[in-house]
């Protein structure tokens, strides 16, 4: 299989294949050619060169339909849902059943509970839930339930649990399993190497297009296809600076960032790293958005460096230094039409004041920034939407180390970025917030906090729970504490 780009070869030669009854799993960084191997089994894209086989067959794949026709589903991260209507009705879209005409209510019900009896055996989902209301992880489930009505035999999975929280990914990859007891054959991308060794009995690694290794699930370790996708040796590496500096940079007192009458009190000082943790609806969203000014609080106070920002918008907490970095890059200004130089700098006008220092000429600086982060293709000319999905997020990284912050706000901000640059974005953190800055970070991965942080805080239900040194707490405690468990004394705030 061969899969070029204009003058650009993404794909070299690869033979990729997948087997009833098993999950093949592919890893690769960031650009490798992934995402573009899956839409072109799926019928999404077509190949340069080569052919698509299907049961032996040679097939020509036009669009998805062509491939679902033949059984082959994709399951994408941006799921084509409809909010508005009911699980039911999404489930049945386009195949609804009908009685004179109209739509047979019971009778889609019925058909309803018994698809997702497959995807969700404790039955949680409910029918006539609008699919608006479900959390990614359900969508997701929906989603799957209609593609395996649509007689899906071949599922594809992009990513998929990249933005889930490690419960919810736990379920997705027990499904997987499921579905391949029941003879299905599935391809799993992931750049959540732990995912991939619970459930791949085959692992392939991709390398700028080409595959340069198969291996057994069984002997694929996360440091051995961390190696592999680089193709030489990693070395782990720690983080010398540790906190450092007097007095806080960042003080938070009494805030209530939801309007849950539970008031919220912490500080961050010069040169510290905090992670937040907690499940999704604990609140540390609200509590990051509330930081940046996207949301006001119903009460309490912020301040930065002694200045009150209580009451200042995103805008103006920009321009003193505080940056929000979103792992939702869809969501959080990616700018698909726009060139890659063109999505670091867009916001740097409004933020230009922030550091004054740095004098290097803007063109030079976003070469650096490329380098840095190893974005590729690294050509600030290229349109960012045709960057993979990890290089777009490195820009909405990159756009303000460009920029420069003093308080850096990040939401999941490595979200399918992979190991290796998510080293990088950690070390150049980790540099930024050296300089006198800081950062509070969530991650939907609770191992990336107790890599990175110098500290957490634990979040349930909207109070702060338990603050946890990462160097003395292991994921499972922290997941513990995250779910809810009564904190050790010693730890408890
Ligand atoms: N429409 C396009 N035009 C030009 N280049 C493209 C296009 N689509 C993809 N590419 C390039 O193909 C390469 C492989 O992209 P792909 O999305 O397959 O990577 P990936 O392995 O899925 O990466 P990630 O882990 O970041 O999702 C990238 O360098 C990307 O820039
Ligand atoms: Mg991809």
């Amino acid at each position: 299989m061969v899969r070029r780009f204009g003058k650009v070869t993404v794909l070299r030669g690869v033979d990729f294949a997948l087997r009833a009854g098993e999950v093949h799993a592919l890893a690769g960084a960031n650009g490798s050619g992934k995402s573009t191997l899956v839409r072109i089994l799926s019928g999404a894209l077509r190949p340069t060169e080569g052919t698509v086989l299907v049961a032996g067959t040679p097939v020509r794949l036009r669009s998805p339909h062509d491939g679902l026709h033949l059984g082959i589903a994709t399951v994408p991260q941006e799921l084509p849902l409809v909010p508005s209507l009911g699980v039911a009705e999404n489930l049945f879209l386009g195949a609804l059943p009908r009685r004179r005409g109209v739509v047979a209510w019971r009778e889609l019900r019925r058909r309803a509970v018994g698809a997702l009896r497959s995807v969700d055996p404790e039955g949680r989902l409910a029918p006539d839930r609008p699919v608006a209301e479900l959390d990614l992880a359900d969508r997701q489930l929906v989603a799957i339930a209609r593609a395996l009505l649509q007689g899906a035999r071949v599922l594809l999975f992009d990513e998929p649990t990249s933005a889930l929280p490690g419960h919810a990914a736990e379920r997705l990859l027990e499904l997987i399993r499921l579905l391949r007891s029941e003879g299905r054959a599935i391809a799993l991308v992931s750049q959540r190497l732990d995912d991939i060794t619970a459930v791949a009995d085959r692992v392939s690694v991709l390398r700028d297009g080409c595959m340069v290794a198969e291996l057994p699930g069984d002997q694929a370790r996360a440091a051995t296809l961390a190696e592999l996708m680089v193709g030489h040796p990693v070395h782990a590496h720690h983080n010398p600076v540790r906190t450092r500096g007097a007095g806080e940079l960042l003080s938070v007192e009494d805030l209530d960032p939801a309007g849950r009458g539970i008031p919220i009190s912490f500080g961050v000082r010069p040169g510290e790293l905090l992670g937040l943790a907690g499940l999704p609806g604990s609140g540390i969203d609200e509590l990051l958005a509330s930081l940046a000014g996207r949301r006001k609080a119903t009460a309490g106070r912020v301040r930065l460096a002694g200045q009150d920002l209580t009451g200042l918008g995103v805008v103006r907490r920009a321009r003193l230094g505080v940056a929000y970095v979103s792992g939702d890059r869809r969501r959080e200004g990616i700018v698909p039409n726009a060139t890659v130089a063109e999505n670091l700098t867009l916001a740097l006008t409004s933020r230009a004041s922030l550091r004054p220092l740095r004098r290097a000429p803007l063109v030079e600086r976003v070469a650096g920034v490329l380098r840095d982060l190893d974005v590729k293709p690294n050509d600030p000319t290229a349109l960012a939407g045709t960057l993979s999905g990890g290089n777009q997020q490195k820009l909405v990284v990159g756009r303000w180390l460009l920029a420069g912050a003093r308080l850096w706000l990040l939401a999941d901000p490595t979200r399918g970025v992979d190991v290796h640059a998510r080293a990088d974005i950690h070390r150049l953190l980790r540099h930024q917030v050296a300089e006198g800055g800081a950062a509070v970070m969530t991650s939907s991965e609770l191992a990336e906090l107790l890599e990175v942080c110098d500290r957490i805080l634990v979040v349930h239900r909207g109070a702060l729970v338990a603050e946890v040194d990462p160097s003395q707490t292991s994921e499972h405690d922290l997941l513990a504490l995250v779910g809810g468990a009564e904190p050790a004394r010693e730890r408890s705030l």
